[in-house]
């Protein structure tokens, strides 16, 4: 296991350098107390668990190897409960829901040799990193690998922050069923915390549909065909665990990296009880930390929080949302919970890096405009009029500032995902962001207009598409960047 320079990693050895104990890792069984036996103990929330860390296989400073197997496994939630919800046969890398975190330091080399032992092809794509075009796992530019087949892909890590890594063959299924996995780069300029928690929210049905047929599809088609209901599903875990348990020590400065990888879900959080201190929105770090009031997180998308946790005892809300109009009437629901007691240890003393905060200008010019546009009473969603991968490709000179101007004329928000670059949001519905605002998932509202900047950093052909992923087959365009 690698660790990172100032990270205690939950389950592993690694501590801080001050030695600082966190105490009871958020993973540690909790403790229930000295029982009285005439009354049935509550139930107990599961245990918060980070996913486990994949071992680096190259001991050299400067770059990392992982492996990533991926294989039929069987999913078992835990319940809020604490006790063990089967739900079938889904999908694993090396044998865990979530797969693996990979763990680089900004500036290493990555090298991932990927293994597919589904009985169907696979791609492996890095979300939210900028990768060559012949690492971005998508069948538009490569083959999948095929059953039984390997591939292995280098990178090198220019941006810290926190990605994520998902199939990009038969999303929908191959991402539904459990194939999905963080992957955090770091910068030694950033503060040491105490405890990182990597929170990969998901939802589930009560039973996982068949997993996708074995024919397979050689097309080189980005998805095959609809499975079904992929889609919203109702029970959200963290790591797999139903509104789990994280034991924090107060005092401790602890990162949060909440990733939203459901197909089709959203969570939308609201400043509360826990308070939404953001570091970082999708890979890109803000210019400060900065409180946030709320902060919806659509398929895709991920947020770095902040706490510093003193007698806390609170629980982080879901708030009811609908793809049809946002903030919607009901109870929030639990997510994650938290709980610190005493240890009275000083937070680690530190400033978090402070970066441009203003926004760029708007040059007023449009440079390319997708349409989104489809319903779901069709079926059919398109990005200007076209299905993938019958699409006209747009092209944009690498290094230099284009706006992309994307409107949403459609009855349903979609996240707006493109490979290859993060996007800053100008202005939504004419109103210029007050800060700047890069990410590389932006959520349109229904009917909204987004006006985006880039500077594209490679040449390649990227995709641009909706991360709702039962949308994404044909709301799903090419972006030619030029060299
Ligand atoms: Cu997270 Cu094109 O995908
Ligand atoms: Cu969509």
């Amino acid at each position: 296991m690698r660790c990172g320079a100032h990270v205690v990693v939950l389950f592993g050895a690694c501590q801080s350098p001050g030695g600082k104990r966190p105490g009871p890792g958020p993973g540690a069984p909790t403790d229930s107390g000295p029982g009285d036996t005439s009354t049935p103990p509550a139930p107990a929330p599961p245990g918060f668990q980070n996913p486990p860390e994949a071992e680096d296989l190259d001991p050299a400073d400067g770059s990392v190897r992982f492996r990533l197997e991926a294989a039929p496994h069987p999913v078992e939630l835990r319940g809020a409960d604490g006790e063990p919800i089967p739900l079938g046969e889904g999908f694993a890398y090396n044998g865990s829901i979530p797969g693996p975190t990979l763990r680089a330091q900004v500036g290493d080399l990555v090298w991932v040799d990927i293994e597919n032992q589904l009985s169907v092809p696979t791609t492996v794509h890095w979300h939210g990193l900028s990768v060559p075009q012949a690492a971005d796992g998508v069948p538009w530019a490569m083959d999948p690998i095929p059953p039984g087949g390997s591939l292995s892909v280098q990178f090198t890590v220019d941006t810290p922050g926190t990605a994520w890594y998902h199939p990009h063959f038969d999303s929908e299924a191959q991402v539904d069923l459990g194939l999905y996995g963080a992957f955090v780069v770091e910068d030694p300029a950033e503060p040491p915390v105490d405890v990182e928690l990597i929170a990969i929210l998901d939802d589930w049905p009560d039973e996982l549909p068949a997993a996708a047929p074995e024919d397979g599809h050689a097309g080189g088609e980005e998805e095959t065909h609809a499975h079904g209901a992929h889609g919203a599903e109702g029970r959200w875990t963290v790591n797999g665990a139903e509104a789990p348990l994280a034991e924090l020590v107060d005092g401790q400065r602890v990162r949060a990296r909440l990733i939203n990888a459901s197909n089709a879900g959203y969570v939308a959080l609201q400043e509360g009880e826990v308070p939404l201190l953001a570091l970082a929105r999708d890979t890109a770090r803000l210019p400060a930390p900065a409180r946030l009031a709320a902060e919806v997180l659509g398929p895709g998308d991920r947020v770095d929080l902040l706490w510093t946790p003193a007698g806390l005892d609170a629980t982080l809300l879901d708030h009811p949302w609908t793809l049809e109009g946002g903030a919607a009437l009901g109870d929030p629901a639990p997510l994650l919970r938290l709980r610190s007691t005493g240890g009275a240890i000083a937070a680690p003393a530190g400033d978090w890096p402070v970066g441009e905060a203003a926004p760029s200008p708007d040059p007023g010019s449009t440079d390319i405009t997708y349409v989104f546009q489809g319903s779901a009473h069709t079926g059919v969603w398109m990005i200007n009029g076209e299905v993938f991968p019958e699409v006209t490709i747009r092209e944009l000179p690498v290094g230099e500032a284009a706006v992309i101007e994307v409107r949403n004329v459609s009855g349903t928000e979609h996240p707006f995902h493109l490979h290859g670059m993060d996007v800053e949001v100008l202005s939504r519905d004419g109103v210029p962001s007050a800060v700047r605002d890069v990410q590389d998932t932006v959520n349109l509202a229904v009917y909204e207009v987004v006006r985006l900047r880039v500077v594209p950093p490679r040449a390649g052909e990227w995709m641009a598409h909706c991360h709702i992923l039962p949308h994404a087959h044909g709301m799903m365009t090419v972006l030619r960047v030029t060299p």
